[in-house]
C-alpha cells in the first residue's frame, strides 16, 4: 500500500481494551504504523491486548479512565501536555449497550449512565482536546456511533437516544470543521463482540444475533478503510444499510415491522420488552 494520511499519527482510541477498538487500534499501529493511546477502564483487559501486540506494543500505551467523567477527560489532556505528546486522531469508541427494555422501565439513573457512556464522553474528549489536534497537519475526530442512530428500534430508546445524539453531534461537528479537521461518524450494525455480555443472549437468541451480525475483524477492515479514504458517514454491515434505506423510506412501517418480528421470535432477549 502507498503512503496513507494515517501513516505514523498519534492516535487516541477509547475502548481500545475490547472489540472494535481493540481491532482498530491493532489495525492502525500494525498497517500504518500508528502510535496508539488507548483508553478503558479493565487493566486485565488492556494488559492482554499490550501482551498480543508482542513486538508491536511499543507503539502502543494506555491510560486507564471511566470516559464518562468530564474530570477525567480534563486531567488526560494536562497528561498530553506535560508530556509533549501531540496528538493527531481521536477516535470516540467506547461505548455500552443497555439491556433491551421498555422504555418506562429503564431508571432515570440507567439512562444518564447510557448518556454519559455513550454521548457526553465524547462531548467532553472533544472538548478537551480538540485545541490540541487543530495543532495537527491532519487532525481528525472519529465517532463511532450505531445503526441504532439511523432508526429507533421497541426496547432500544436509551442506546439509540446516545448514538442518535452522538451522530447528530458529530454531523454538526464535520461542517463547522470542514476543511480543517477530518470529522466522520460511523454507523456499525451489530458486529460479533462481547458488547451483548449484560443480554439474556443465549440459545436462539445468540444464534440469531450472530445470524445477522457482521464479523468483528470484517467491521474492522471496513472502517479502517473508509478511515483510509477519509469517508464522511460510514454506514456498514447488512442490518445497518437495511435500517439505513428501510428507516428513510418507510420509517414507521419498518419499526412496525422489527417489533412484530422481534414480538414472534419469543427470544429471552426481548422479553422485557413485550411482556405487559
Ligand atoms: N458490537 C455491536 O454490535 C455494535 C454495533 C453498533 C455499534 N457498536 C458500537 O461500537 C463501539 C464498540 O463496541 P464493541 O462492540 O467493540 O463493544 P465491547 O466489545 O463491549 O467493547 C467496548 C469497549 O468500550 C470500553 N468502555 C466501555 N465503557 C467504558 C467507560 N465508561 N470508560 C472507558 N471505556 C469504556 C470497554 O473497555 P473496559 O471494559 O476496559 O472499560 C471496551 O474496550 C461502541 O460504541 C458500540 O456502541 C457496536
Amino acid at each position: 500500500m502507498g503512503q496513507c494520511w494515517i501513516d505514523n499519527k498519534t492516535v487516541i482510541i477509547t475502548g481500545a481494551s475490547a472489540g472494535i477498538g481493540k481491532g482498530v487500534a491493532e489495525a492502525l499501529i500494525k498497517k500504518h504504523n500508528c502510535k496508539v493511546i488507548g483508553i478503558a477502564r479493565s487493566k486485565e483487559k488492556t494488559e492482554k491486548f499490550v501482551e498480543e501486540l508482542g513486538d508491536y506494543a511499543k507503539n502502543f500505551s494506555y491510560k486507564l479512565f471511566d470516559v464518562s467523567s468530564k474530570e477525567n477527560w480534563f486531567e488526560f489532556a494536562e497528561y498530553l501536555k506535560e508530556n509533549d505528546i501531540h496528538p493527531d486522531v481521536l477516535i470516540n469508541n467506547a461505548g455500552i449497550l443497555p439491556k433491551f427494555n421498555k422504555t418506562q422501565n429503564y431508571s432515570i439513573e440507567e439512562i444518564e449512565s447510557v448518556m454519559n457512556i455513550n454521548f457526553y464522553s465524547a462531548v467532553y474528549s472533544i472538548n478537551a482536546l480538540l485545541p490540541m489536534l487543530l495543532e495537527s497537519s491532519t487532525p481528525a475526530v472519529i465517532n463511532v456511533a450505531s445503526s441504532a442512530a439511523l432508526m429507533s428500534l421497541a426496547g432500544t430508546s436509551t442506546y439509540s437516544a446516545s448514538k442518535g445524539a452522538l451522530k447528530s453531534f458529530t454531523e454538526s461537528l464535520r461542517e463547522e470543521l470542514r476543511g480543517k479537521c477530518y470529522v466522520t461518524v460511523i454507523c456499525p450494525g451489530f458486529t460479533k463482540t462481547d458488547i451483548f455480555r449484560n443480554q439474556e443472549n443465549t440459545g436462539k437468541g445468540e444464534k440469531m444475533i450472530n445470524a445477522i451480525s457482521t464479523d468483528c475483524d470484517r467491521m474492522v477492515n471496513m472502517i479502517v478503510n473508509g478511515i483510509e479514504n477519509k469517508k464522511e458517514l460510514m454506514v456498514f454491515g447488512f442490518d445497518a444499510q437495511f435500517m439505513k434505506i428501510f428507516g428513510r423510506i418507510t420509517p414507521v412501517t419498518v419499526g412496525r415491522l422489527f417489533s412484530a418480528v422481534m414480538k414472534a421470535s419469543k427470544l429471552p432477549l426481548f422479553d422485557n420488552v413485550f411482556k405487559d
